[in-house]
């Protein structure tokens, strides 16, 4: 049988909740399914391991990941109020998203069937894109430094870092996957009236790609005007192309009028499959419902779902989104975040015994 090595990572505050309910979910679709199974390895790191041992994950633990022969990785939330942000997401994530050339962060954004938009009207046929947002370089770089700290002449600089191979690979993966998903229209997110050199650039590049998909249609919005249309005309919305900053920015827009930052996945994709890709919520790791037992699961859940399709399980794949599509349209069964009173395990119950109708 067809058996895929799986990396799970909960990491912080909310991450072991929601992800236990993910696994659970994945491994219940396995026995569904049928025709293959998941062998999942947990790692403990994260920031209680960084309090404990002074590190977020073992000095060798990229090559850990690598050396595992993993074909994904599923992680949860990092964050903790104890340790500042900085060191615990470049202790862990940020390093694994550039080591392992993680360029794409693919971000579904649709409001799913029987969800409230806070947009008020809008129905699932009206908000539904995905964010291709490029995930190695840009703003996050990781490029700069601070001199003269705490004096009058501090100086911080943080460089955007923009190569032509990272940008023209990243626009061309939107360009290819709207061809291979029936997508019609691509936007590129820029800022090229303030940013003479990135953006100007960016905008060349993405120029230069559209003329190699006459069959997909292509226009470059403003970052600052794309974010009042996300509220006012989402439905002129389909792939958008944008940076790491501005995808960040834009995806988590992006959940809010999808209803809640509780469902929004994400897969950070190494297309080329030279390394394991990785799948996450795009949420936090919420420190502040943190162990009571009622975050949203679907979006570890639905990250889930991302891992399957990019192991070519497209099959089981659609399963556990007409599921997940299926609970909530029925909304019986919702976490607070979606105005219910439902708990993590509860929602993952509901969408478990969904998926063992499908037999
Ligand atoms: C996300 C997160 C991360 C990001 C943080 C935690 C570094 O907000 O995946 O959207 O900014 O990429
Ligand atoms: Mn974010």
């Amino acid at each position: 049988m067809r058996t895929y090595n799986i990396a799970v990572l909960p990491g912080d505050g909310i991450g072991q909740e929601v992800i236990t309910e993910s696994v659970q979910t994945l491994t219940t679709l396995t026995q569904v399914h049928g025709g293959f199974r998941l062998d999942t390895q947990q790692f403990d790191w994260g920031s209680e391991r960084y309090l404990r041992e002074g590190a977020m994950m073992p000095r060798d633990g990229l090559a850990i990941l690598e050396r595992g022969g993993f074909d994904g990785i599923l992680l949860g939330p990092i964050g903790d109020p104890r340790v500042p942000d900085h060191i615990t997401l470049w202790g862990l994530l940020l390093p694994i998203r550039q080591a392992f050339d993680q360029y794409v962060n693919l971000r579904p954004i649709r409001l799913l069937p029987g969800v409230q938009s806070p947009l008020v009207g809008r129905s699932p046929t009206e908000i539904d894109m995905v964010c291709v947002r490029e995930n190695t370089e840009g703003e996050y770089a990781g490029v700069g430094g601070r001199v003269h700290q705490g004096t009058e002449q501090e100086v911080a600089i943080q460089s955007i870092v923009f190569t032509r191979k990272g940008t023209e690979r990243l626009i061309r993966y939107a360009f290819e996957y709207a061809r291979q998903h029936g997508r019609k229209k691509v936007t590129s997110a820029t800022k090229s009236n303030s940013m003479q050199y990135n953006m100007v650039f960016w905008d060349e590049v993405f120029g230069q790609v559209a003329s190699d998909y006459p069959d997909i249609a292509h226009e470059q919005h403003l970052i600052d005007s794309l974010t009042a249309r996300f509220v006012s005309r989402p439905q002129s919305l389909d792939v958008i192309v944008c940076s790491n900053l501005f995808g960040d920015i834009l995806s988590d827009l992006g959940a809010a009028i999808a209803g809640s930052l509780g469902l929004a996945p994400s897969a950070n994709l190494n297309p080329q499959r030279s390394y394991p890709s990785l799948f996450q919520a795009i949420h936090g790791s919420a420190p502040d419902i943190a162990g009571k037992g009622i975050a949203n699961p679907i979006a570890s859940i639905w990250s889930g779902q991302l891992l399957l399709d990019h192991l070519g399980e497209h099959e089981a794949a659609a399963m556990l989104m007409l599921v997940i599509e299926e609970v909530l349209a029925a909304g019986q069964v919702r976490t607070p975040d979606l105005g219910g009173t439902a708990t993590t395990r509860q929602l993952g119950e509901a969408i478990r015994s969904q998926l063992k109708g499908l037999s």
